[in-house]
């Protein structure tokens, strides 16, 4: 059986689950826990210990901008409804129902030493710690990917070669809807003689 510091981390690694931006409630999110939570994130593995991570973080009034820029990102996205003014209003007025918005941007070194998917994943790493960290302080998360949250505009606003999406974190207003996995069976081959 685990001892009770391994069943803490199964416990959070269990409980983090993705949870819709509407599910929030509007309370902000101390700075020490935002710079826990971000500090989790900076001890991802990585190769090399290049550190391929940059973070903005938006909070407060800054998200303001992140609103503005994310409306103008969609309308220049591929997106079907990429022209409609209600379209962009809605990204708009999504932005401020999180009250932290973490951007997850890749800044590979140059000239590049390692494959990018090595790069690729130790920020993925990261961003998994951040939603680790952040559940076990009792947040609620999402790592989202929509277009505006990928978008090379909002990259080049951010002064990031290149983004994977953002993470906002909030507390949920209600308990969040419980995810399910395949069976262990279906994903582990075990080999053992
Ligand atoms: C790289 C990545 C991008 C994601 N982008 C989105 C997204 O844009 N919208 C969304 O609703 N969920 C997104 N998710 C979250 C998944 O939908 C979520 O993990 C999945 O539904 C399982 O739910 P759980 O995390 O609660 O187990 C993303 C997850 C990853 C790893």
């Amino acid at each position: 059986m685990p001892d009770q510091t391994a069943q803490i981390v199964l416990d959070t690694i269990r409980q983090r689950r993705t949870v819709d931006l509407l599910k929030l409630n509007p309370d902000p999110v101390p700075d020490d826990v935002l710079e826990a939570v971000l500090t989790a994130g900076t001890w991802a593995p990585t190769h090399g210990k290049h550190q391929p991570w940059r973070f903005t973080v938006f909070t407060g009034e800054g998200r303001r901008r992140l609103a503005d820029l994310f409306a103008r990102a969609y309308a220049a996205s591929s997106a079907k409804d990429a022209g409609s003014p209600e379209a962009q209003e809605n990204q708009r007025v999504r932005v401020m129902k999180a009250p932290v918005w973490i951007s997850l941007e890749l800044h590979v070194p140059q000239p590049p030493r390692f494959p990018q998917w090595e790069e690729e994943h130790a920020l993925a790493a990261a961003a998994q710690n951040i939603l680790l960290a952040a559940t076990a302080f009792g947040l609620a998360s999402k790592w989202a990917s929509g277009p505006a949250m990928i978008s090379p505009l909002t990259a080049q606003e951010l002064g990031a070669p290149e983004l994977r999406g953002f993470i906002f974190l909030g507390y949920a207003a209600e308990q969040p809807k419980d995810s399910s996995r395949a069976p262990l069976a279906e994903k582990v081959v075990w080999v053992s003689e």
